[in-house]
């Protein structure tokens, strides 16, 4: 039977963890959510399902989706959560763990669940017949299923429309490089293929593939319904992790976090990283690779797609609505992010600025007796 374990008495700084709950789902599952700060609204955050998954990894997304949704100006917090589970656990049993997952944050009501790895739209639909609370919903329940409509892969393309606009790529020909094929990099792919680019490196858990003329990305996603990349026909197969070391315009590192490290980012022949993924570079990782000259643009801003879609339905927005909300926020807040750095900041300091001057400035409005 499912139960809250326990509260641990977790580090916190100015902004939080607010609250740092352990779990114990049906089955004796272990999960973990993080409201990390509501100083903006209620939270909002992905449920990640993963079998590695950890409360340190949840914590540090959950600070994460604070800065995201903070960044590109929306009235929400931010909050992760994560269930100790495998993906591919029979349906069956899936539902039953996820809607036990539901009924033990029912009390956590300043947290609005959403999807994440492991985890989709009929997940969400799960969770909000439980308790009446979820985002990312199937679209016959009202909602906006932000991964099958690609949210963070359209604003991961706007993004690099406005560095376009700054004379920073030209899309037209640009080669990308793209780990990670599921919700995310799949969007990103044909977003960016539909401008022009030449998407010449792709990957997933089980392999890679490349093909420096320009894979055939509509072909591709409908190859990748049941194949890995590594067998398509259009490309020839590479190792899985030498794709972060593809010479290219734009690397969009979109699976797991972490994967550019020190060693890892030496190998990195991209003139531009799009942060896709949540904190897939180490601190040391996005050093090195400012030092030589590569710009990342950081997970807070560049993939902040999806949290403003999931924002946009918690507010009874349809899908046109949100995609629009997307690209305003995205254009402005990458706007102000590359003025921030032309400046002389950091990419990533830019970003934290961003952020924690909204913040800030919230707080200032908020009941402090
Ligand atoms: N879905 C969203 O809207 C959203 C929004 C913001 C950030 N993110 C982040 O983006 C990342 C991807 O999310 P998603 O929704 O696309 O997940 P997903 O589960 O749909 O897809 C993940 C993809 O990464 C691949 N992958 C996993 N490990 C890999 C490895 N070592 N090498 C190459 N490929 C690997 C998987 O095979 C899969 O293709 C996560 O870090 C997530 O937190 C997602």
């Amino acid at each position: 039977m499912e139960q809250v374990v326990g509260w641990p008495d977790w580090p916190t700084d100015e902004l939080g963890p607010r609250s740092v709950t352990i779990l114990r789902l049906a089955g004796g599952v272990p999960a973990v959510v993080a409201v990390d700060n509501t100083t903006l609204g209620p939270a909002i955050g992905g449920v990640r399902m993963r079998a590695e998954v950890t409360p340190a990894e949840v914590v540090r997304l959950a600070r994460g989706m604070t800065l995201k949704s903070a960044a590109v100006g929306l009235p929400n917090g931010g909050a992760k959560s994560g269930i100790a589970a495998p993906p591919g656990l029979p349906a069956d049993r899936r539902e039953a763990l996820i809607r036990s997952f539901a009924t033990c944050i029912a009390g956590i009501t300043d947290y609005l669940p959403g999807p994440d790895m492991g985890t989709d739209e009929t997940a969400m639909a799960w969770v909000h017949d439980e308790i009446g609370r979820a985002v990312g919903r199937p679209a016959a329940l009202g909602g906006i299923p932000l991964d099958v409509l690609g949210a963070t892969g359209y604003g991961l393309a706007v993004c690099a429309e406005v560095l376009q606009e700054h004379g920073l790529l030209r899309l037209d020909g640009a080669r990308i490089a793209i780990q990670g094929f599921g919700a995310v990099g799949r969007h990103a792919a044909l977003r960016l293929h539909q401008r022009g680019a030449r998407v010449i490196a792709v990957s997933d858990i089980d392999g890679a593939v490349a093909n420096p003329d320009g894979l055939d990305i509509p072909k591709l996603t409908d190859f990748c319904q049941d194949h890995s990349p590594a067998e398509f026909p259009g490309g020839a197969a590479i190792d899985r992790d030498d794709l972060l070391g593809t010479a290219c315009d734009v690397l969009i590192p979109a699976a797991q976090p972490d994967v550019l490290d020190r060693v890892t980012a030496g190998q990195v022949r991209a003139r531009i990283v799009l942060e896709g993924a949540n904190i897939p570079a180490t601190g040391a990782a996005e050093q090195a690779l400012r030092d030589r000259g590569v710009l990342i643009v950081p997970d807070i801003i560049a993939n902040a797609g999806g949290v403003i879609c999931a924002a946009a339905e918690s507010r009874g927005l349809t899908a046109t609505q949100a995609f629009t909300d997307i690209a305003e926020r995205l254009r402005t807040a990458t706007t102000e992010w590359l003025g921030r750095v032309t400046a002389g900041a950091t990419p990533r300091q830019a970003a934290l600025d961003m952020a924690t001057a909204r913040l800030t400035t919230a707080a200032g409005y908020r009941r402090s007796f």
